[in-house]
Parts: structure tokens; C-alpha cells; sequence
């Protein structure tokens, strides 16, 4: 069950109308979150670069509801869309202990993502964490439950996380860490954390190129994936790694290590993927072109000694990942050897951002 930590709620004479706008990011994990307890609960800490191109621009209008609980309208890119507006009501009901005067409102909700449909990446951690910061911002705006900056933060991201969990991480710009990491005192389960100074330069400004294998929507949803760890033979020593790996991935960003940094990254991406392959049912969600990548990235790194390395999501896009000071080396490698193996050679050009913004 969540505990609700407030429980802050409208006077009838006070239910206001108004509009809340957030643009927020997509992230890409280093250190995987792959499986859950609960309610988006992590087996397992992770930590991601949350990017800068690749937005979801959400406005949220509100006003007093006619009924007893809340009311969504939910259109994305102007039009009407059911299918997300039940993701939300679902939301919504999960949010409910801990934003009680949602009940009381009735949201029209406009959303539109910065990267294409076709693109097959998901929107679902920039979407749910620029909602989750809506909410938050119509709460501190109006109830004064909320007085902090830190306070904002954490509560959209702790919404945000019950949306969908990854979408926590999406709060904070930089590199962010969910779930708790032995001797960061302030990780934390319930939300994501802005890992704290020092690190080293290079990963401030860090490229990750998106390189888009296949478009298609994916055939397993990250729900249905992470629900098979619960029975997946190898789950516990993955949990296990994934804590040891962070700790060597965040000395890693500490000291500037890019040959650390680059083992653990691909050693997480292709863990990932080995988890998927042996659950029960097993699924393969790389292509043939996501491995003739692959085997291009660790050829190519033989040969220059560049640092350039790759990561994997839930699915067949790979994320080319490298120092902005190698930017021409390695925008000349795609276009020569890696365009062939892209949906009509399309990539999207992305780099670690500064976080959420109002619009
Ligand atoms: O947040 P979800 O439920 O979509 O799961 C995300 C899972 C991965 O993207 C594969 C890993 C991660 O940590 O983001």
C-alpha cells in the first residue's frame, strides 16, 4: 500500500481553475532496471542519463469537476486519444492516496512528444514524468503543501515512478540514480535521486546518438518483461549484479574510468537482453541489425581506440554513446557503416540535458 505522506485537499469555495505546462525528457538506463515488487518497486537500483532532444511537452488544464471524482480529457497532438486516456485513469486511481484533490478537478491534458511516432521509442518516461510534474506543480501552486524546490521534485518523481518507473529518473537532468545504492544515503526505492558532485566532466556533456533499428510498436510491453523475472531461473544473481555494477559504473563517472564506464554499460545492455531470452516464455526483441551494430561498435573501437560504446533498451534501438569531443568521428562511422543497418538511416542526435522545464 502507499502511505500517503500528505493529504492535502481543496475547500469547496478553493477548487481552482488554471493551466500547469512541463516539458520533460526520455532517459536511458546504464544500469538496468529489469524487474519489480509492489507498485513499481525495483528489484534492483539503476541509473540513467536523462537526454535533452527527445521530449514530451505536456499542458494541463483544470477546473473544478462536475462529479465526485476526477475527470480526464487527454489528446495528444490535438486529437482525442483513448488509449492513452485509460493509461491515465489508471494513473490517476494509483496517485489517488497521495493527490486526494484530484478528485475534485477535471483535467484537459495536451501532450506531444519532440521525437517521431515512427521513431519506436517509447514515450512513457517523458510522458508520465511531465504529467507527474503537472500534478506536482498544481499542488504546490494552490495547497502549499509543498515549499521546497527538493520537496517539488521528489513528490513529482515518486508520482512519476507510479507511472511508469523509469519516468522517475526523467525529473532530474544529468545522470540520476532509483533505488538504494549501499553507502548514497539519500537513494531511495520510492523515487529517483540527481547523483550528487563529483563527477567527471566528459560525463556531463556525454552523445548519445539513437540509432533507429526497427519502428515497429514491440511485441512484449516492459510490464509483461519485468513480470517474467519473478519466475526467471537467473533473477536473484541478476539483482545482485546490478548492485555490484553500479558501484563500479558510479566510481566510474567519478573518475572519468571510460574503459570501466563503457565494460559495465555494454555488459548491462546485453544483460538486459539475456534476461529476456531466458524467461519463461523467452523473447528476443533485437534484430539482425541490431547485433551487425554491435559487432560494427566493437570493431570500430578496436581499431581507432575511441570510446565509444552502446546500450540497449527494451528493444531493438541502439544508443550510441561517446564523448562530445569524438562528435565528428563518430558522426562520419554512422553515416559510413551503421546508416545501412537504420530504418531509412534515421537516427535521432541526442546528448545527456539539463532536465524538466516549464513551458
Ligand atoms: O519504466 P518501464 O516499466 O518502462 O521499464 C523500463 C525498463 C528499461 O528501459 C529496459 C530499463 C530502465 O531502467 O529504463
Amino acid at each position: 500500500m502507499i502511505q500517503p505522506l500528505i493529504e492535502p485537499i481543496f475547500t469547496d469555495a478553493q477548487v481552482p481553475t488554471g493551466k500547469v505546462s512541463w516539458q520533460s525528457p526520455s532517459n536511458i538506463a546504464l544500469v538496468k532496471y529489469w524487474g519489480k515488487k509492489d507498485i513499481q518497486i525495483p528489484c534492483n537500483p539503476s541509473i540513467s542519463f536523462t537526454l535533452s532532444q527527445s521530449v514530451s511537452k505536456t499542458g494541463v488544464s483544470y477546473r473544478p469537476a462536475e462529479g465526485n471524482s476526477y475527470e480526464i480529457e487527454f489528446y495528444l497532438d490535438g486529437v482525442r486519444t483513448e488509449k492513452f486516456e485509460e493509461k491515465i485513469h489508471t494513473f490517476f486511481n494509483t496517485i489517488r492516496p497521495l493527490c486526494p484533490f484530484i478528485d475534485q478537478l477535471h483535467f484537459r491534458i495536451d501532450s506531444s512528444n519532440t521525437f517521431p511516432h515512427s521513431a519506436g521509442i517509447a514515450s512513457s518516461a517523458s510522458g508520465m514524468s511531465a504529467l507527474a510534474l503537472c500534478i506536482a506543480d498544481i499542488e504546490r501552486k494552490h495547497l502549499g503543501s509543498i515549499s521546497t524546490d527538493d520537496e517539488f521534485y521528489r513528490k513529482a518523481s515518486l508520482l512519476a515512478r507510479l507511472g511508469s518507473g523509469s519516468a522517475c529518473r526523467s525529473v532530474y537532468g544529468g545522470l540520476v540514480i532509483w533505488g538504494e545504492v549501499e553507502g548514497i544515503p539519500e537513494t531511495s526505492n520510492e523515487y529517483g535521486v540527481p547523483l550528487n558532485e563529483p563527477m567527471h566532466e566528459v560525463f556531463k556533456t556525454y552523445r548519445d546518438s539513437i540509432l533507429i533499428v526497427d519502428a515497429a510498436e514491440k511485441k512484449v510491453s516492459s510490464r509483461v518483461g519485468h513480470g517474467m523475472m519473478n519466475s526467471n531461473p537467473f533473477s536473484a544473481e541478476r539483482f545482485a549484479q546490478a548492485g555490484r555494477n553500479i558501484q563500479i559504473l558510479i566510481a566510474a563517472i567519478r573518475s572519468g574510468d571510460l574503459e570501466a564506464f563503457i565494460k559495465i554499460t555494454e555488459l548491462e545492455a546485453l544483460t538486459l537482453h539475456a534476461m529476456m531470452m531466458t524467461s519463461d516464455p523467452y523473447f528476443l526483441l533485437m534484430r539482425p541489425n541490431t547485433l551487425s551494430i554491435i559487432e560494427k561498435i566493437f570493431d570500430f573501437r578496436q581499431q581507432t581506440g575511441l570510446p565509444v560504446c552502446f546500450t540497449l533498451d527494451a528493444g531493438p534501438n541502439v544508443h550510441l554513446l561517446y564523448p562530445q569531443h569524438h562528435e565528428q568521428e563518430i558522426k562520419t562511422f554512422i553515416a559510413n557503416d551503421l546508416a545501412v543497418h537504420l530504418h531509412n538511416g534515421f537516427y535521432i542526435d541526442d546528448k545527456v540535458g539539463s532536465g524538466p522545464a516549464m513551458f
